[in-house]
This record gives C-alpha cells, sequence and structure tokens, in this order.
C-alpha cells in the first residue's frame, strides 16, 4: 500500500505532508498521488507488453478530469458507462477511439452519442441492444462496432454486490445464448462485429476465476471461428483486487498477466483490459479531521468530519479502509470506532480501529482513490469534498469543494 511512508512523524504523500494539505485545502479532501497513479498504470502496461494490449481504464471508479487527462497522456483508453462518462473523457483529452463502452441500459441518446464521437466498441449486453444499436447505426448511416458481453457464469469470489459473472446476474448475455445472438448481430446490417467481451466483478484476489472465465471464452472465440465469425479483440474486463488490509494480499499484476498470455500464445485477437481500482484504489487518500471523541460505556467513538456521503464503501459493502493518524502522539492507543456526521447508524468508515487520537487531529483513510469520490453524493445536504493531485512536491486542486448554495441552487419552491 505504499507509497507513502511517514516522514518527520507526519504522513507523507510524494513530498508534501497530510497536515499541510489538510491545512491547504480543508477537510474532508481527497487525495490522489500521480507518481502513484503513473505507477500502477505503467506496472499495467508493462506486464503485457508481449501480445498487443489496450488498457480501457474504467472511468466509474475516479473519473476526475485531471485523472482521466493522466492515464491519456500515458496511452490509456478508457471503459466508459455513460454517456456522461463520454463525455468526460473526451474533455480530459481522451481518445474516442480508445473507448469501450459498457452497462446493460444504454440509453438512445448515449448510442448516438458515441456513434457520432467514434468509440472503439459498444459492449453489448442484450439482444434488445443490439437491435437498438443496429437501428440508431442505420440512422446515421453508420456501422456500429460491436462486441458482446458473455456471462461466463463464473464465481469471482468477492463480495455479492460487485460480483457480476454468475448466471443470476443481470450482465452480459448468457453463455449458451452467445452464438445464436453473434449469428444474428452477423446478419444486421449497421453492425461490424469487432469482439468478445467479459467482467466477472470487482476487488477479485484470486486469479483462479479470471482464467476460467478466460479460458470458456477462448472456447466461445473458437467456436464461432468454426461458425464464420471472426474476432478481432478479447476484452477481459477489470475487476483485479488490491490490498486493503496490510496483512492482505492481492495477485501480482505479473502473475495475472502471465497466465492470461500464455493462454494467448499463438493466438491473434489482440486483448484489452478495463481495470478500475487496480490503477486508482491505492493512489488514493481521504483525509479527515476528528470533530468530537465521545466514550461510551460500551464503545469509543472518534467522529470525524468525512463521512458515509464521501466514502460510501464501508457503510455499503462493509469494505475495511485502513485509517492511520496524520500525526505521531505520545499516549497510549484506543479502540476507536470511526464513524461520521451522517444520522444513520451505518455511517461508519471503520471499526475497532486501535488509534491514540485527540480532538482536532487528522486523520488518513487509506487506499480511497477508487469508488470513493465517485461514489460520493450530498446526502444530509453535505458538500462534496475537494479533490486534490500531489505531484512530488507540488499540490494541485483537481476539483473544487462544493459550495453549500451549489447544492440547492437548481430547486424551486412552488408559486403561492
Ligand atoms: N468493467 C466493467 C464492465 C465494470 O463493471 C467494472 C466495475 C470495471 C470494468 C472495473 O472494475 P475494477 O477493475 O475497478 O474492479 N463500487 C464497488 C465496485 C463496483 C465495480 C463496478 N464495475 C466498490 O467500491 O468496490
Amino acid at each position: 500500500m505504499s507509497p507513502s511512508p511517514f516522514a518527520a512523524s507526519s504522513f507523507m504523500i510524494e513530498g508534501i505532508s497530510a497536515l499541510e494539505i489538510a491545512q491547504l485545502y480543508g477537510t474532508p479532501c481527497y487525495v490522489y498521488s500521480r507518481a502513484a497513479l503513473t505507477q500502477s498504470y505503467q506496472k499495467f502496461a508493462a506486464a503485457f507488453t508481449t501480445h498487443p494490449a489496450l488498457i480501457c481504464f474504467a472511468v466509474k471508479s475516479n473519473p476526475n478530469l485531471a485523472v482521466l487527462n493522466l492515464f491519456a497522456r500515458l496511452g490509456s483508453g478508457f471503459d466508459i458507462v455513460s454517456g456522461g462518462e463520454l463525455s468526460r473523457v473526451l474533455a480530459a483529452g481522451g481518445s474516442a477511439q480508445k473507448v469501450v463502452f459498457s452497462g446493460v441500459g444504454k440509453s438512445r441518446a448515449e448510442i448516438t452519442q458515441a456513434l457520432l464521437a467514434g468509440i472503439l466498441c459498444f459492449n453489448v449486453e442484450s439482444a434488445a441492444e443490439l437491435d437498438r444499436i443496429n437501428e440508431i447505426a442505420g440512422k446515421l448511416q453508420m456501422r456500429a462496432p460491436v462486441s458482446l458481453r458473455v456471462n461466463p457464469d463464473v464465481d469471482a469470489k468477492t463480495h455479492p454486490y460487485i460480483a457480476t459473472g454468475l448466471k443470476e446476474s443481470k450482465f452480459g448475455v448468457a453463455f449458451n445464448e452467445a452464438i445464436a445472438l453473434y449469428q444474428r448481430a452477423k446478419t444486421l446490417k449497421n453492425l461490424t462485429i469487432k469482439g468478445i467481451d467479459c467482467h466477472i466483478g470487482s476487488q477479485l484476489t484470486d486469479i483462479a476465476p479470471f482464467l476460467a472465465a478466460t479460458d470458456r471464452v477462448l472456447a466461445l472465440v473458437d467456436a464461432l471461428r468454426e461458425h464464420g465469425i471472426e474476432l478481432s479483440h478479447i476484452d477481459l474486463g477489470g475487476g483485479l483486487g488490491i490490498p486493503y488490509e496490510t496483512h492482505e494480499s492481492a495477485p501480482p499484476i505479473e502473475k495475472y498477466a502471465s497466465a492470461i498470455l500464455e493462454k494467448m500464445s499463438g493466438r491473434k485477437e489482440s486483448l484489452i483490459f478495463e481495470p478500475g481500482r487496480y490503477l486508482t484504489g491505492n493512489a488514493g487518500f481521504l483525509l479527515t479531521q476528528v470533530e468530537y471523541l465521545k466514550e461510551g460505556q460500551d464503545r469509543h467513538f472518534a467522529i470525524v468530519n468525512a463521512a458515509m456521503n464521501d466514502l460510501m464503501r464501508p457503510a455499503l459493502y462493509s469494505a475495511w479502509h485502513d485509517i492511520i493518524p496524520a500525526q505521531t502522539r505520545d499516549q497510549p492507543e484506543k479502540i476507536w470506532d470511526i464513524v461520521g456526521p451522517v444520522c444513520e447508524s451505518g455511517d461508519f468508515l471503520g471499526r475497532s480501529r486501535s488509534l491514540a487520537l485527540m480532538e482536532g487531529d487528522l486523520l488518513v483513510i487509506r487506499s480511497a482513490g477508487a469508488y470513493g469520490m465517485s461514489m460520493s453524493s450530498n446526502y444530509n445536504t453535505r458538500p462534496r469534498a475537494a479533490e486534490v493531485m500531489i505531484d512530488g512536491k507540488n499540490h494541485h486542486l483537481i476539483r473544487e469543494r462544493e459550495k453549500i448554495n451549489d447544492l440547492f441552487s437548481g430547486e424551486f419552491c412552488l408559486p403561492l
């Protein structure tokens, strides 16, 4: 979970202390390390140099323009799930030709937008979507590039909310219906069949389910060839897990890559990957300050100024995030529940953490770079946090803290 060791007894993010960032930008505040983002991208890319592969960063994990721009400059493509994400990618300087469009509910407007932008491929998730894309492409006198997202019925062994590759999931088309659907796609005049896609879930800490899914996908690619359907790319989705706890292990990218590359040996289809969390998760931190210490009979609560609206993962998935003080304190530790000000008992960021705390202390919530800010909300009319990018000794505001007035500026009272 590096890159940030303690230095001069204050938590450092690259060359700047968390205390200084908090003073400059206030809290709660999301902070990202440019070096860590770059390093994770380059590590992923380096693992796949022996076979043509395109990394399409999963925008949903961290859609800040500065983050997208950084990945675009590194050569990344993008996996989007909405027209809004496409607009962000283009605004950030990303190339439409490196965009794949996933998601079960693409609207007509979104399909039109993506066709006009000239994206690389639609990852189609149903027969009805295939027809809709064909119809819209026809009206625009275009041909739409498509892949089918197949559901390989593999258990990703992750939290049920983020497992997507089981038969009962809403995602993708059933494995045993895929060939018939490809044959149908072939008869639709305004489509070009490009490839195949699967994504079985997120935060996978074991590579076995990925490999099982890859085997099934490759078997399908071969069967399709026998039916006269040649694919040019194979999109294996995202989902590679990261360590959230110090003792937790996640598969090294090299192990994941070499196992997949071995299966690809002698094959000519190029690869696409859609990593989100792997690229951003451990490159981000949420800074929050202790408002109150409330010591009860049974439990001690540290009430901080970040809440479930800022970081929803603990409340939604019982996710564990490492929480450490930004400064060292020479006093005994106690066991604290780190909770926010939101009026829900589910509003916790961490439970039973052994920490030495005082009111006003700054805490660093680690591994917050993926699905942190992107899932934040204004619940309890709380303005969303600022976002800051650290680059060596430089710091850049990459998103302003929301202002309270902005939160209701689009609302109107009834006329008398
Ligand atoms: N591709 C598709 C089609 C996806 O649905 C996702 C994530 C990804 C790629 C990227 O997956 P990653 O590499 O980041 O695991 N909010 C949850 C995670 C939801 C993931 C949704 N889909 C969380 O905070 O754990």
